[in-house]
């Protein structure tokens, strides 16, 4: 008998075929996602659930999976789930790294150079008909090239920013909680600093540390003081990295000279601050939305939520410890 999955909210048609050759399948096929409660009935006759970013499995919500032996999340993060909780049960847990890598790399360079250069706000000027003459000064931006970017968190996605920041001749330090390898620091020409001299000295801090309650609000006023004045942040992590309110002060006040923001503490709502600041680029969660990543990222998951129901290991298994030994 084939096994029952829930997936619930769309994802790439091709990852539902293939769930449906090896699974009855019950699609949620919408972009609303299932309420808490909805989840919880349709995930109760099921032993997979492919899920994403705003499906939030709490302690309480796992502990009433019954049956449930596998969540397959079409992310590389998985704060939304609470994996210790999933472990208890014997829920495995898998996520999608590797593919969205570079995707989410370029988008990080995307929004660094965007809040650099003006880029938007250069679109703006032209598109609402006021550009009239050129002007020595108009829309003068930072420089990008051989400057300092200073990155948080040196896994796969911080060392994919830092080849592109070697790509530019940029001078790159990274703090994180542990050092990177010495190939890859050789390799990338890394230099470890502790937090406050990598606010103190970048002209880009770029964030790409995981969500956990050691780097909840990590940037915060007390941060954003340390930054130079002329300094830009990019975050493509996950929004909760950034105290939203005190960082919507900080480019008020000019006391950091702009961001590049993809995610945000309680999406999709965004600070309303930050929505009336031109010195602020601002996307909705896209760092990953490339046609091929997203693909790859609906299979992925769905081959790890196959791969658990057909009692092999998955691939991308976040909780081992979950899994029969
Ligand atoms: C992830 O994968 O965690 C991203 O935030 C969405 O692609």
């Amino acid at each position: 008998m084939k096994p029952h999955v829930l997936v619930t909210k769309r994802i790439y048609p091709e990852a539902i075929a293939y769930l449906k050759q090896h699974a009855e399948v019950d699609y949620a096929e919408s972009d609303d996602g299932l309420s808490a409660d909805e989840l919880l009935v349709r995930a109760r006759d099921k032993q997979g659930l492919v899920s994403q970013l705003t499906d939030k499995f709490s302690a309480a919500v796992i502990d009433q999976l019954d049956g449930v032996r596998v969540i397959a999340n079409v992310a590389v993060g998985f704060d939304n789930i609470d994996v210790p909780a999933a472990t208890r049960r014997k829920i495995l847990v898998t996520n999608t790294p590797e593919v969205l890598t570079d995707t989410t790399a370029d988008f990080a360079f995307a929004l660094l150079m965007a809040a650099a250069r003006r880029v938007v706000e250069g679109h703006q000027f032209v598109h609402s008909g006021k550009w009239t003459k050129w002007r020595i000064d108009l829309l003068v931006g930072q420089d990008i090239h051989h400057r300092t970017l200073g990155i948080f968190g040196m896994g796969r996605i911080g060392q994919a920013v830092a080849r592109r920041g070697r790509g530019f001749s940029m001078r790159i330090l990274y703090h994180d909680a542990v050092c990177a390898p010495e190939s890859v620091e050789r390799e990338l020409g890394l230099e470890f600093v502790t937090a406050e001299r990598l606010l103190r000295e970048s002209d880009f801090v770029s964030l790409h540390v995981p969500l956990m309650p050691e780097t909840r609000h990590m940037m915060s006023a007390e941060q954003f003081r340390m930054m130079k004045p002329t300094a830009i942040l990019v975050n493509t992590s996950r929004g909760p990295v950034v105290d939203e309110a005190a960082l919507a002060e900080a480019l008020e006040k000019r006391v950091i000279a702009g961001a590049g923001i993809d995610v945000f503490e309680n999406e999709p709502r965004v600070d309303p601050k930050l929505l009336t600041l031109e010195n602020v680029v601002l996307a909705p969660h896209i760092a990953s939305a490339s046609v091929d990543t997203r693909k790859k990222m609906s299979m992925m998951a769905a081959e790890n939520a196959v791969e658990a129901l057909e009692g092999r290991r998955p691939a991308n298994l976040l909780n081992p410890e979950a899994a029969p030994q």
